[in-house]
């Protein structure tokens, strides 16, 4: 394991994704943790950058500890003003602030090789650089081993321990050899092993998963459609069978379609104890006449706690009837699976400063709470990518563990106006037709998200000799890295041609068709 301290900087868990990319276990943590604090002995350290500067009073700082453990640490920006802060270098301020390319060029020893950390990278490289801060005299037994023209300290050594630290970030997608340039730290200096890989963790998980569940005891989960807790949930019925009761529930504001394809998908071919409960006419008497995104958010939250905890309470009841024949050996429902992601785990513990304060993310209601369930997160280590790897092994078809995300308020958000069946009805038949075309034209995969949005405005049209007065349906194609930023996908016009004419043929109501040609910022992916 390599562990990165934190010092709540915006790149810090690109660090340990790169970590990851080299099939090498990564676990970020807070700046603060002590070395105490650890359950794992480190094969080697990595320090994040910062927003704050060294000698700032509220400047965060590490446990001196963490060197004495011998092994390799390795400080990235403000994690190399760190470790010369500590072992008496200097840092002073820059007269600019240097953001933007850089080129690093690799000093060489008196027999021309190079230090470790650049080993098999070449003469020069194109890195980030991004701080206000720099080092102007490197701690005493340290060498350089990199400079640019503006940072003659741009990476230095410790002349006989492994202790490094670089200027630039090699963790960011800007600096193109800096991934080679994590490998090296880990794999050469720290000599990590490439064992991290989702064949190993699917044993390895499923095994944990059957400790910690005991011989007895039941898991009940929500499935929505979506990777996440589709691959959780196969998961957990690969550890404990139909000890988990996977529930779907069906708002009325899902896909076309989708309530019924995932009970065919989990329940017949994958075989998870899945019961998908229609609470459609609940969730859309709820939402009648309202408009308001927010409280359209907050109706469909509630009433799946409701929706869900009845489900819950009926499983309970079921568990209670049978313990008290005394047949069943599976025991009262323990645990509450829940499809949290390492990117939240991230979010919840990531370094924000001394006044943070610690998001909450687990959302259960009042019932689940009196049947004092305990959390099981078996993806919680998890990012994206590794889920949907997970997925494939896991026989997940290909589809759907490359799905594109979906809200959790559903179509409810993308009907601009009221929600009802009808509105419903007619965005759901033109988002399957858009989607369908998608795929057809060979673009699913290199869209981060698609959709359609049913405005609540009426326009004039004709059809034959005929004016007709009906909505417009907007389409939205994003491509995005995370969703924090986003730019609109610049379709081939033939096939926008084929999904207009589609829509505004097939789906009654729409006469119109528009493309959304903005990017995030100043718009967001969703329309409300
Ligand atoms: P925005 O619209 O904020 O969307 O640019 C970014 C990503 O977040 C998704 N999104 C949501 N997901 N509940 C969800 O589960 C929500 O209320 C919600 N709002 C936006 C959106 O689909 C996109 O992927």
């Amino acid at each position: 394991t390599i562990l990165i301290l934190d010092f709540g900087s915006q790149y810090s868990h690109l660090i340990t994704r790169r970590c990851r990319e080299h099939n090498v276990y990564a676990e970020l943590m807070p700046c603060t943790t002590k070395i105490q604090d650890i359950n794992f002995k480190p094969k080697g350290i990595i320090l994040s950058g910062s927003p704050h500067s060294v000698y700032d009073d509220v400047s965060p700082h590490v446990d001196l500890a963490f060197f004495d453990l011998g092994v390799p640490i390795l400080g990235i920006c403000y994690g190399l003003q760190e470790i010369a802060w500590n072992l008496g270098g200097e840092v002073t301020k820059c007269d600019h602030r240097e953001y933007g390319p850089a080129d690093i060029t690799i000093n060489k020893f008196w027999n021309g090789s190079v230090d470790a950390l650049f080993e098999g990278l070449g003469d020069k490289m194109r890195v980030w650089m991004s701080h206000g801060d720099q080092l102007s005299t490197p701690p005493p037994n340290f060498h350089v081993v990199g400079h640019t023209s503006t940072a003659p300290y741009a990476a230095v050594a410790h002349n006989t321990k492994p202790l490094y630290g670089i200027q630039f970030h090699p963790e960011v997608t800007h600096s193109p050899m800096g991934k080679a340039v994590i490998g090296n730290f880990i794999l050469k200096i720290c000599g990590c092993r490439q064992s991290w890989t989702m064949e190993e963790f699917i044993g390895k998980e499923i095994a944990r998963i059957r400790e910690i569940c005991g011989p007895k005891g039941r898991v009940i989960g929500a499935v929505s459609g979506g990777v996440d807790s589709t691959v959780a949930a196969k998961l957990m019925h690969e550890a404990i069978g139909d000890r988990f009761h996977a529930i779907m529930v069906d708002n009325g504001v899902l896909r076309l379609n989708e309530a019924q394809q995932v009970n065919e998908m989990l329940n017949k071919d994958l075989g998870v104890n899945l019961t998908v409960v229609d609470a459609s006419a609940l969730f859309l008497s709820r939402l009648d006449g309202i408009e308001d995104p927010e409280q359209k958010r907050k109706i469909i939250g509630n009433t799946f706690i409701n929706v869900f905890e009845e489900e819950a309470a009926k499983i309970e009841f079921a568990a209670e009837e049978e313990e008290k024949k005394g047949a069943d050996p599976k025991g009262r429902v323990e645990w509450l699976l829940q499809g949290t992601l390492y990117p939240d785990v991230i979010e919840s513990i990531s370094f924000k400063g001394p006044s943070a304060t610690i998001k909450t993310h687990h959302n259960v209601g009042g019932l689940l709470k009196d049947m004092k369930l305990k959390l099981i997160e078996p993806l919680r280590e998890l990012f994206k990518d590794e889920v949907r790897a997970l997925g494939r092994l896991l026989s997940i078809p290909a589809p759907l563990v490359g799905r594109h995300p979906f809200p959790g308020p559903g179509l409810a958000i993308r009907i601009l106006g009221p929600v009802n069946r009808e509105q419903v009805k007619i965005l759901q038949l033109a988002d399957n037709i858009y989607i369908e075309e998608i795929r057809k034209a060979g673009l699913y995969d290199q869209i981060a998200q698609a959709f359609a949005v049913l405005l609540p405005v009426k326009a004039v049209g004709v059809m034959g000799d005929q004016r007709t007065y009906e909505q417009v349906i907007a389409l939205r194609a994003v491509q995005s890295e995370d969703f924090m930023t986003a730019d609109w996908f610049a379709f081939p016009p033939d096939v926008l041609r084929r999904i207009s004419s589609r829509i505004t043929n097939e789906v009654a109501g729409i006469n119109r068709v528009t493309y959304d040609i903005s990017s995030k910022p100043p718009a967001t992916v969703e329309w409300l």
